[in-house]
């Protein structure tokens, strides 16, 4: 049995959600944490995990939506607070891909769900790109762990946040020829990974040219398995372990 700690199941994606999970409960996935993004789909996943056993939601807003309006947010995020289903905070982070001109609004927005993920005392699911420096800095910052989500740093960054307590999320670029990025994963312990799709993106190899779904991380899972040479029972028994020391289900 896995979860999938990291997908977008989002109508904007998927012409029929129902029939992605099920696939994915059908490949062994039998838990799904869906992160949102923005205030929209946040209202989205709260539905569909009220709606599907396996699923379970995160609430956040993403760098990419910087300059969305958050005080609405932030009160609907703190009415959900008792939610059974409500597993953390995210997809939250920093993002200078595309540039730093917003760097400024990056860095209080990111700075403001941190504190909310304070005050309803849950994990945060953290993206970063081309941002580690800002990103280990806020993160000293505040009382809070969780998940690095897709993983693609340098060793060094992976051993700093995993003493900060927190775990690294690997899914399909693990796979992909040309990043490079099993080397590391290699060297980080089983008991500090957690698997993720980031579904709709990053399908696993060899299924690229299909649009991802929760039910690749098996696909995922045997990757890690064969990189480590260890037994898949064994990756698989691991991180579930993993994830329920990060969340609560
Ligand atoms: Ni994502």
């Amino acid at each position: 049995m896995y979860t999938d700690t990291h997908c977008h199941l989002f109508k904007e994606y998927y012409q029929t959600i129902e029939k992605v999970i099920e696939d994915a409960i059908d490949s062994g996935v039998h838990k799904m944490i869906v992160a949102a993004t923005n205030m929209e789909n946040s209202k989205e996943v709260v539905s569909l995990a009220e709606k599907y056993p396996s699923v379970y939601f995160c609430l956040g807003i993403h760098p990419e939506s910087v300059e969305e309006e958050r005080t609405e947010f932030k009160s609907y995020v703190l009415s959900l607070k008792n939610h059974p289903k409500f597993v953390g905070i995210g997809e939250i982070g920093l993002d200078y891909y595309y540039g730093k001109e917003l760097r400024n609004e990056q860095l209080l927005l990111f700075d403001e769900m941190l504190d909310l993920a304070e005050e309803v005392e849950k994990p945060v699911i953290i993206h970063s790109r081309e941002a580690t420096k800002d990103t280990i800095d806020i993160l000293n910052r505040h009382r809070v762990k969780g998940i690095l989500h897709c993983f693609s740093g340098s060793l060094e960054t992976a051993q700093i946040l995993i003493n900060m307590g927190f775990f690294i999320g690997v899914g399909g670029v693990m796979t992909f020829k040309k990043a490079h990025i099993d080397e590391v994963i290699n060297e980080i312990p089983l008991e500090k990974l957690v698997l993720e799709t980031d579904a709709p993106y990053l399908t696993p190899e060899p299924y690229r040219k299909y649009q991802n779904e929760p039910k690749y991380i098996p696909v995922i899972a045997e990757y890690l398995a064969n990189t480590k040479h260890i037994p898949i029972t064994r990756v698989a028994e691991q991180i579930e372990k993993n994830v329920t020391e990060i969340f609560d289900i």
